[in-house]
């Protein structure tokens, strides 16, 4: 009875662990290759400096994101925020 109790306070342990990253926007590290885990709701088009920006399709465990940079790096955001596509339609415009 003790030992699965132990056993859970693991398992809680181990699943609190990973969510210290999620509400972060960055650019989380997939196995392979730098991929977002994880994408921002907040409108933060004030912030996005340059004009790239990438897609990324769906490939567990990334999810569908669109990533553009600021000036503190690269972050992850939603592709159907419509300030998303307002960013992506002015960049693609100025091309
Ligand atoms: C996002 O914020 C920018 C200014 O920071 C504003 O011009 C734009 O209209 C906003 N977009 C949405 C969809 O709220
Ligand atoms: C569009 O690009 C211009 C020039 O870089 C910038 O001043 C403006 O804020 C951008 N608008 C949006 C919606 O990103």
């Amino acid at each position: 009875m003790i030992k699965m109790k132990i056993l859970l306070l693991l398992l809680l342990l181990l699943a609190v662990c990973p969510c210290s990253h999620s509400s972060a926007a960055h650019y989380p590290t997939g196995k392979n290759r730098p991929c977002c885990l994880h994408v921002s709701r907040k409108n933060l088009s004030s912030q996005v400096v340059g004009s790239a920006f990438h897609k990324q399709p769906a490939r567990f465990p990334c999810v569908r994101a669109v990533i553009l940079y600021t000036q503190t790096g690269p972050i992850c955001v939603h592709p159907r925020d419509s300030w998303v596509q307002q960013v992506i339609a002015n960049i693609t415009k100025k091309e």
